[in-house]
């Protein structure tokens, strides 16, 4: 087996060099989109005169036959072949003799993998968008099916005040919308290729990257050489784009698990997407729910991973940049995992509506309608506050919820606290009466899923 860097070396390598400095064993997968860059640089080879007519055509139809292999499973490699671009110049010559090394001409592996991962990145976002679409679809009809239904909102995990569970299903939907437009922009942005750039200074060859980069789908080519080598930010942001999924994806989770507990009991997981215990029969547990939470580290920890890598790091390739792969690989794996099962939770999940609304009023959570309704009539928001502190104190002495209170005690509480007050004590009362854009009140949910299914369209 011959390294691609063999000249100028009296022996082969150390065993324990060899073993790690092989990307093989993790960069295969990048081999078509190897073959592709490979067959947009023959061209321009040929269009330079440094490949004839039917050179070009040997050419392409070996890298035919290469990728077919490789996708097969019929083109064996070993940890010899050190990485992806030395194991298809291997198989290329295999097939051409000495033509297959005449590929290698005005380009480097430097350019080639910054080319690939690049193209790797664009694609595998692309399936990313499309998961985050599905899910954000799975909210979408269940937040329409309960556009009414009452839940209890919180803050600091307290009752707070009602909120729709359509509205609290959506407070899900605006971060992945936002998610999809981080990958949109990033797209912007990666669409620049290296392929060009050679080790890091150009080439002295009559080559032409702008036709290259298009025939690969690019915007432009790279602007510098030396960054076109070096530079992974499209990487770093696509793992920043890949972590927020995650933490968002966590929250998502987390309540997921709340609203499944006993205590909870607003919904019930379909079967197909729960898991039972070993031991206790009557469990059923949210383990997607779970791994949503749980797999937001990884997702992290690979954006970490990449960034303290690529920090301090001089110009232009240093080996160091062998470490960008595998952070990327995990990661848009995970969520490739993650995203259609969380999807399936969803969309499956029955939605306890009886127990939410249940719930809704408790926890004197329409204690702010009280102090709103007083405002109204004119009593100051300070003593209006107040006021209704006292009610609320009064009720939880008593044990009693807030309309339970009689009209003695209200009145003896503040002279403007007359029986017209109980108008307000109602959840649906409260709900329609938040009519404002962004608010919970069933109005204002239907027009902002209006809003998020323009959005949805235009992808
Ligand atoms: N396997 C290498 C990587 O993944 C390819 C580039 C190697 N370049 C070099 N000059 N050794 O980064």
């Amino acid at each position: 087996m011959t390294k691609l860097w063999g000249g100028r070396f009296a022996g082969g390598p150390a065993e324990a060099l060899e073993m790690l400095n092989a990307s093989i064993t993790f960069d295969m997968r990048l081999a078509p989109y190897d073959l592709l860059a490979s067959r947009a640089h023959a061209r321009v080879l040929h269009r330079a005169g440094l490949l004839d007519d039917a050179e070009l055509d040997k050419m392409l139809t070996a890298l035919t036959e290469l990728g077919e292999a490789v996708a097969s499973g019929g083109f064996e490699v070993s940890i010899a072949d050190e990485d992806v671009h030395t194991a298809l110049e291997r198989g290329l010559v295999e097939r051409l003799g000495p033509l297959g090394g005449k590929l290698r001409a005005g380009r480097s592996r430097n350019d080639q993998i910054a080319t690939d991962l690049r193209l790797y990145c664009r694609d595998h976002a692309r399936g990313l968008a499309a998961d985050l679409i599905d899910l954000i679809d799975a909210l979408v009809a269940q937040a329409g099916a309960h556009v009414d239904a009452p839940v209890p909102g919180m803050t600091h995990l307290q009752h707070a005040q009602p909120v729709t569970f359509g509205h609290q299903l959506l407070a899900h939907v605006q971060p992945l919308l936002r998610d999809l437009e981080r990958l949109r922009d990033w797209d912007r942005r990666a669409a620049v290729s290296p392929l060009g750039s050679g080790a890091l200074a150009g080439s002295s060859l009559p080559l032409d990257p702008a036709a290259v980069a298009a025939e690969l789908g690019f915007d432009s080519c790279a602007a510098n050489s030396m960054d076109g080598v070096a530079d992974r930010d499209f990487a770093a942001e696509l793992l920043f784009v890949a972590a927020t999924v995650g933490i968002h994806l966590s929250r998502l989770g987390e309540e997921v698990v709340l609203w499944s507990s006993s205590e909870f009991g607003w919904i019930e997981l379909d079967d197909a997407y729960a898991t039972g215990s070993s031991i206790m029969p009557q469990k059923k547990n949210p383990d997607i729910a779970e791994l949503a939470r749980g797999k937001s580290g990884r997702l992290v920890g690979n954006l970490t991973a990449l960034l303290v890598t690529l920090k301090s790091l001089p110009l232009t390739y240093n080996k160091d940049l062998q470490e960008d792969k595998e952070p990327v690989f995990d990661s848009l794996d995970n969520l490739a995992l993650l995203l259609p099962a969380v999807t399936g939770m969803i969309r499956t999940m029955k939605v306890n509506t009886d127990v939410m609304a249940d719930s809704a009023p408790r926890g004197f959570s329409l204690a702010t309608e009280i102090a709103d309704w007083l405002v109204r009539r004119g009593v100051p928001f300070r003593d209006a506050h107040e006021v209704t502190g006292a009610v609320v104190a009064h009720c939880g002495k008593l044990g009693i919820e807030l309309d339970e209170i009689s009209d003695s005690d209200l009145a003896g509480i503040s002279e403007h606290l007359t029986p017209q007050v109980r108008e307000v004590l109602s959840v649906e009362g409260a709900l329609a009466g938040r009519t404002t854009p962004g608010s919970t009140g069933p109005t204002a949910v239907r027009s902002q899923l209006a809003v998020v299914g323009t959005a949805l369209a235009e992808w």
